[in-house]
């Protein structure tokens, strides 16, 4: 694919009819489970494939580790990497661990793609929705665990989102032929927004109503705990983005903040919207129209529900 536009994965043509797409990313734990954060940090690294529309076939695993803890948290770890790898129907083929002060991990993940099923963050089209595949926060929410103040409930319940694979989602937009997509990941949802109106020559156009958020994200954004990469976005990507006056600090906070494990950004041509909405819904994959695709550059949010479908 070359280094000039960012994307999601390296691309390496095979051959005549297949790509090479590899990733990696790896780092220090988010929450306290050992098995968890391998499972997380696995389906956060599986995810640039599945953004790019590949179907991950082998992984490798990075780790770091000290050597005051027990060995054992290590193996949890792992093995929560390559359950969540194997429900990928990938395999981890091996990988490397070294002596660190804190734990990390990790995956080089590769994926297989076939021409005409690659989705960049260049391909956004005008005209189309945007559709987001997992709720926003997760930053705010793993830094108030971190401070201590996280409920139980809440935890559980962002965690079971990180957990998720975005292979479901991914698999879907391919059979409706989505224009574009990007995953939301360390620059927060319009920092990848930026990214792809950037690549794509175009401006998206987000509803705040309409962005969904993990439970106690609104709460814990008001209280301020914010996570320091989330606050970088809102600095490096705040020029290029227009927003309603209405919009509060907390809603600012959420949009920019950074996410592990985020869903895909999909630009889906409206004619299929409701056929792509009524099979998620059927297959258990969830999608939320969250704005809508235009001429012009930049992001742009709005404080304004979203127009009714029928108009
Ligand atoms: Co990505
Ligand atoms: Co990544």
């Amino acid at each position: 694919m070359g280094l000039e536009a960012p994307d999601d994965a390296a691309v390496w043509r095979l051959d005549d009819s297949r790509s090479l797409v590899i990733t990696v990313d790896f780092f220090p734990p988010i929450v306290d489970d050992a098995y968890q954060f391998g499972a997380i940090a696995a389906a956060n690294a599986l995810s640039d494939l599945y953004a790019m529309g590949a179907t991950p076939f082998l992984a490798l695993n990075i780790a770091a580790f000290p050597a005051h803890l027990p060995l054992e948290l290590l193996t949890q770890i792992l093995r929560g990497g390559a359950e969540k790898v194997r429900e990928a129907n990938a395999v981890v083929a091996g990988g490397h661990t070294i002596k660190d002060d804190e734990p990390k991990f990790g995956l080089v993940a590769v994926g297989l793609i076939s021409d005409g099923n690659l989705l960049t963050k260049g391909g956004f089209q005008p005209g189309d929705s945007l559709i987001l595949t997992k709720p926003i926060g997760s930053g705010i929410l793993t830094t108030a665990l971190k401070a201590g103040t996280l409920s139980d409930t809440h935890l559980q319940h962002v965690t079971e989102w990180m957990l998720r694979l975005n292979g479901p989602a991914a698999t879907l937009a391919s059979r409706f032929g989505v224009s574009g997509a990007t995953d939301i990941t360390g620059f927060g949802l319009l920092g990848h927004a930026q990214e792809a109106a950037q690549a794509s020559g175009v401006q998206l156009v987000f509803s705040l109503p309409a962005i969904p958020l993990y439970d106690g994200a609104r709460e814990h954004a008001r209280k301020g705990s914010i996570p320091g990469g989330s606050a970088d976005n809102q600095l490096n990507f705040q020029a290029q983005v227009s927003m309603d006056a209405m919009i509060r600090d907390e809603e600012r906070t959420l949009l920019y903040d950074a996410q592990t494990s985020g869903g895909l950004l999909l630009s889906l041509p409206k004619r299929r919207q409701e056929a792509f909405l009524r099979t998620a819904e059927t297959e258990g994959v969830p999608a939320w129209v969250v704005g809508h695709v235009t001429e012009g550059e930049g992001v742009v949010v709005s404080g304004e529900a979203m127009p009714s479908r029928s108009t």
